[in-house]
Order: structure tokens, then C-alpha cells, then sequence
């Protein structure tokens, strides 16, 4: 049989990744697709950079979109990233020039994968983006072939393994979120630029990918509810441990009477749910299917390794012709859904209040929660000997978000109320 011909456009974590993974399991990827997957072109921006990958037999080109329009390739492989330019162009060329396209990038498919698919379904080409969502773990191939005959109730995972190993080092080393970014960027676990990753919108490029597999629905990235973890003090951390729960950034996304819910925040999860155990730099995606159950898919999201397995299994796919639609249906059968405003979430509370230590100031902040209808399930109040302000923490009974935002602004305008409360959702998973 023919080989697959594959060219790969960017050479960093991921594309030298992927070459160095083709190369070494060479031989096992061609008894399990019965062909050669071979590269035959590549490109990145500097052609003289050092690489630790061996590309000098391979093809060079400058321009990658002129790669895609011109390489000896079946496949274009497009690992340089971004949502813009040059990653939009390279997939729109190939896809229109008769050659399949993987790529990983989850910007581009978040923001334009309605668009790509339809071109890769309109010239019945390939377009697969494996390593996209949670990097290493095969949860599209899940959704769209292992699940697929399951209704899906609920999905959600730990997305984002910059932000999830933030929150690990802060609650094992005791350490305040400024101080572990510095040493996650000193490492090299995250960007220089980190507002992608701490703000949550990596996590809801990938969610927003998660929702049109699971329902059948375009991609909708701006419909995405988004809340980063800048504001998590190792205070909160540790009420949440004393509670019974642990504070994860979550991606959930499920149908409701009020329209499709996609959102990601920081909140608590109980202790008990494997969720809350998927510690560090590691990625978890739980999909609910209504014949099946809760099923639980835990790896790397990220890194040279875990992507390149996830882009080298696209890559086989097309080997072995193995089809399935793009986002599970066809693209004319995909739903346009109204998104449920974050406004209708219900669901139960925590709430810390710095206050001055004086007589009445629990009930004047029971009062505003009375009027708003929020009724108050536990509170804890640890007498901290030299400051002025004392913590309040409570755990509040489910209520509406939008009554809890109206009670906190009113909270916050209280003489006795001395910064700007802390509130975290407590996620119900069951
Ligand atoms: N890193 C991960 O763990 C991970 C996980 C999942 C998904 N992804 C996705 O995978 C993609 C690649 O990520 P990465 O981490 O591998 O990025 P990276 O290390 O920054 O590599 C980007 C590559 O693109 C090349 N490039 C940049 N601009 C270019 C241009 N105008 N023309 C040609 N080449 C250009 C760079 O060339 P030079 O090498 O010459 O500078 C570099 O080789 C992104 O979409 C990312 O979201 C990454």
C-alpha cells in the first residue's frame, strides 16, 4: 500500500514531538495501519534554529500555507498555534487543495472550527484535532465513537494542567498564587504571558469543543462563562479542606431547561469525587452518558509526549480511512442552542467575609441573605488574634446566582465589611 505523506507545519513542543514519535514507533504504526507513515515536508519560522529532532532529508519550506498548497503530502500537520494567521490559513489551503489536516490547536478549532469542518466535510476531507482537548487523552475519539450510543447528560474535566498544578502547589506547599506562577514560569510549565491558562480561556476554547461533541451543537466559544483561579487565596484553599472539598478550575457543559451551560470557574468539589483527586499538571474529563454512566478519563494535557501520541493517533486514523463526523453529526446537523446565562446557575455557595470584630455584624450580613432569599447552612468563625479583620465563612444553601450576586454587592457596602467578599460555587457532580 501507498505510504501516507505528511508534512508539518511548526516544530516546537509539539511538532518535534510528533516526528520524534513517528520515527521511533515507525515500525509498530506500520503493521497497525499497514502502511508507511512517512514525512516528507516541514516547516517552522527559523530555519537555522537548533532542533533535537533530525529534519535535514526532510523538504523545507518558509511559508507554511504555501506547504500546504504544494507539498508532496496527503496530510498537513499544523502545530504553530493561534487562532489568526498563519494556523487559519494552512488549514483552509490544505483542506482546499485536496489534503487532510491535523492539528492541535484549540484556538483555531474554538474559534473557527465551524467554518473547517464544513470545508472538510464539503470536499470529504479529514480534519482532526485529537490533541485539541485535554492533550494526550483520547476523549474526542471517546465522545465521538466509544459513547456514541449514549445520550450525554454532562460533561466536565480539569482542562487546563497549568492551572490545576497551580492549585496543587498551593494547597501541598502552602504557597500564595503569585509565588507558585513565578516558579511555574521559571520552569517553564507556564507561559511568560499566562492570562490564557490563569483566566480560564484555554479551558474554554477546549470546553466550548467538549459541548459540540457531547450535543450535537456548533461550537460556541463565546458562549462560554469564564472565570479564572487569580482570586483563589490559600485561605480559601484551606476552608475548602476543612469543608470536605478541594478547589479545582472545572470546564462543565450540559443542556438545561434554560439552554446550554458551558462554563468554567474555579469552585469546590467534594473530596470524595475522583475529580477532586487529579493533582499537579495532569488533565481529567468525565462524560455522562445516560446508558453508560459516569465515565472518567484522566492523562497529560499537555507536553512534547502526551500531544504528539494524541496528533500520531489522528494521524492513523487517516492511515486506516477510519471515519467518523467531525463533531460527532454531520455539520447541517449540528443544533444552534441558546446559552443558559450564568445568571440561572443554582447551586450551593461559599462565601468568606472579612469583617471588623464587633457585636451585630453577623446579623446585619444574615439580613441582606434573608431578604435575598439565601438561606445559611454553616458558618465557621476562627477568632485570628492580631488583625482587625476576622474571617466569616459560610457555607449558603443552593440558591440562584442571581440572587447571591445582588446579596454580596449589598454585603459589600456594610461599614463591618472590609474587603470585597470571596465567593466560590460548591459544584454539585452528582
Ligand atoms: N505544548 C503543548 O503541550 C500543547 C498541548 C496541546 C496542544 N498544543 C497546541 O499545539 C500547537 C503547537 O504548540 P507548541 O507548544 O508546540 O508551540 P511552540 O513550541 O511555540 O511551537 C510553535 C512552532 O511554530 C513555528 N512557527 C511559529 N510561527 C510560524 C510561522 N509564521 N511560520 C512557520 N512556523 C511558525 C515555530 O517555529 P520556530 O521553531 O522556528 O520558532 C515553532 O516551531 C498549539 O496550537 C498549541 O495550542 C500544545
Amino acid at each position: 500500500m501507498e505510504p501516507l505523506r505528511i508534512a508539518i507545519a511548526g516544530l516546537g513542543t509539539v511538532g518535534s514531538g510528533t516526528l520524534k514519535l513517528l520515527e521511533k514507533n515507525n515500525k509498530l504504526l506500520e503493521k497497525r495501519t499497514g502502511r508507511r507513515i512517512l514525512v516528507t515536508a516541514i516547516s517552522a519560522k527559523n530555519r537555522t534554529k537548533k532542533r533535537d529532532c533530525s529534519i535535514d532529508h526532510l523538504e523545507w519550506f518558509d511559508d507554511p500555507v504555501g506547504m500546504a498548497r504544494e507539498a508532496n503530502a496527503d496530510v498537513i500537520v499544523e502545530l504553530i498555534g493561534g487562532e489568526r494567521d498563519p494556523a487559519k490559513s494552512i488549514c483552509e489551503t490544505a483542506l482546499g487543495s485536496g489534503r487532510h489536516v491535523v492539528t492541535a490547536n484549540k484556538a483555531l478549532m474554538a474559534t473557527h472550527g465551524n467554518e473547517l469542518s464544513s470545508l472538510a466535510e464539503k470536499n470529504t476531507k479529514f480534519l482532526n484535532y485529537e490533541a485539541a482537548i485535554a492533550g494526550g487523552i483520547p476523549i474526542v475519539k471517546a465522545l465521538r465513537e466509544g459513547l456514541s450510543g449514549n445520550e450525554i447528560k454532562r460533561v466536565y474535566g480539569v482542562l487546563n494542567g497549568t492551572c490545576n498544578y497551580i492549585l496543587t502547589e498551593m494547597r501541598q506547599q502552602r504557597k500564595t498564587f503569585d509565588e507558585v506562577l513565578q516558579e511555574a514560569q521559571n520552569l517553564g510549565y507556564a507561559e511568560a504571558e499566562p492570562s490564557m491558562d490563569v483566566d480560564g480561556i484555554d479551558a474554554g476554547q477546549k470546553l466550548s469543543l467538549l459541548a459540540s461533541l457531547a450535543f450535537g451543537c456548533r461550537i460556541n466559544f463565546s458562549g462560554v462563562y469564564t472565570e479564572g483561579i487569580r482570586r483563589i487565596s490559600l485561605i480559601d484553599i484551606d476552608y475548602a479542606e476543612e469543608l470536605g472539598y478541594r478547589i479545582k478550575l472545572l470546564g462543565s457543559a450540559r443542556l438545561t431547561e434554560n439552554g446550554l451551560e458551558q462554563r468554567v470557574y474555579p469552585c469546590m468539589v467534594d473530596q470524595s469525587f475522583p475529580i477532586a483527586n487529579v493533582e499537579g499538571a495532569y488533565n481529567a474529563v468525565v462524560a455522562i452518558g445516560d446508558s453508560v454512566g459516569d465515565t472518567v478519563f484522566q492523562g497529560l494535557g499537555a507536553g512534547s509526549g502526551p500531544t504528539a501520541s494524541a496528533v500520531v493517533a489522528d494521524l492513523v486514523d487517516i492511515a486506516l480511512e477510519r471515519r467518523a463526523p467531525i463533531m460527532g453529526v454531520s455539520t447541517n446537523d449540528l443544533r444552534s442552542l441558546p446559552e443558559a446565562p450564568i445568571s440561572t446557575h443554582r447551586g450551593a455557595y461559599y462565601v468568606r467575609l472579612m469583617v471588623s470584630d464587633r457585636p451585630g455584624v453577623i446579623a446585619d450580613i444574615s439580613a441582606v441573605f434573608r431578604d435575598e432569599n439565601i438561606s445559611i447552612e454553616s458558618l465557621i468563625q476562627h477568632r485570628r488574634s492580631v488583625t482587625e479583620a476576622v474571617p466569616v465563612v459560610m457555607k449558603m444553601h443552593e440558591c440562584l446566582e442571581e440572587s447571591m450576586q445582588k446579596a454580596l454587592s449589598r454585603i459589600h457596602h456594610l461599614d463591618s465589611v472590609i474587603e470585597t467578599p470571596t465567593m466560590v460555587r460548591i459544584e454539585d457532580l452528582n
